[in-house]
C-alpha cells in the first residue's frame, strides 16, 4: 500500500513539471539543514498540488519504521495510535504523548518543527517528550519521521503540505 502512494518520477514531473526526485532532495536537504542549525525550512520548491506526492520513498520508511518500534512505541504507540484521550492533562498538569498516526494535530506542525521536537524535546523543556539528541542521528529523525507520515490518509498528508509550503515561503 505505502509505495502505491507514491508517484512515478514521470508522473510528478507532469504534474508538477518539477522532477520528483529534486522535490525530494528539497525537502532532505532541507530538514537536514534545520536539525543543524535551527533554521526554518524555507527552500521547498513546489506547487500547490491537490494531491501532493509524498516526499519520502519505501527505505525511509522501512528504517524510519525499525526506529519508531525501537523509541517512540512505548510512548505513542505501535502504530501512533496513543493515546486517544490526549487532549486530557496528566494529574501533574503535563499532556500525555498524542497520536502521531494523523488522528491528533502532528500535522498542524511543518517537518523542521517536528523534527525540532524529536531532536530537542519538548519546547522549553515543558512536556515530557525526551530529546534525542545524541541517540538519533538526523537521519534516522527524518526517516522516523517518513514512518510516522506514512500512517497519514492522503487527506491529512495534502492538509499538512499547504502547511509546510506556507511556512517554506514565509
Ligand atoms: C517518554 C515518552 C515519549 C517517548 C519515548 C517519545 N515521545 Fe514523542 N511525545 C511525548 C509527549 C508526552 C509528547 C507531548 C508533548 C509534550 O508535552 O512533551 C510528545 C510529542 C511528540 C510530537 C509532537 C506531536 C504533536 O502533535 O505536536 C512528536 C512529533 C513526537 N512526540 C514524536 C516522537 C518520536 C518520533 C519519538 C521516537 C523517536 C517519540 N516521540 C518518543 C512522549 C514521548
Amino acid at each position: 500500500m505505502r509505495t502505491t502512494r507514491n508517484m512515478r518520477t514521470g508522473e510528478a514531473v507532469r504534474r508538477y513539471g518539477m522532477a520528483a526526485k529534486t522535490i525530494r532532495l528539497r525537502i532532505v536537504v532541507c530538514a537536514v539543514t534545520a536539525l543543524a542549525v535551527a533554521t526554518p525550512l524555507h527552500a521547498i520548491a513546489a506547487e500547490h498540488p491537490e494531491r501532493p506526492e509524498r516526499w519520502y520513498g519505501q527505505s525511509r520508511v522501512e528504517s524510519g519504521e525499525k526506529v519508531y518500534a525501537a523509541h517512540c512505541a512505548v510512548c505513542h504507540g505501535v502504530r501512533g495510535e496513543a493515546t486517544p484521550d490526549w487532549r486530557r492533562r496528566e494529574p501533574d498538569g503535563s499532556f500525555p504523548p498524542p497520536p502521531l498516526n494523523g488522528s491528533a494535530h502532528t500535522w498542524h506542525h511543518p517537518f523542521e518543527v517536528l523534527a525540532r521536537q524529536i531532536k530537542f524535546g519538548a519546547p522549553g523543556g515543558a512536556g515530557k517528550m525526551p530529546p534525542f539528541q545524541g541517540r538519533l542521528t538526523d537521519e534516522e529523525i527524518i526517516n522516523v519521521l517518513a514512518w510516522v507520515q506514512s500512517l497519514w490518509p492522503d487527506e491529512i498528508y495534502t492538509q499538512w503540505w499547504a502547511i509546510q509550503q506556507r511556512s517554506s515561503q514565509q
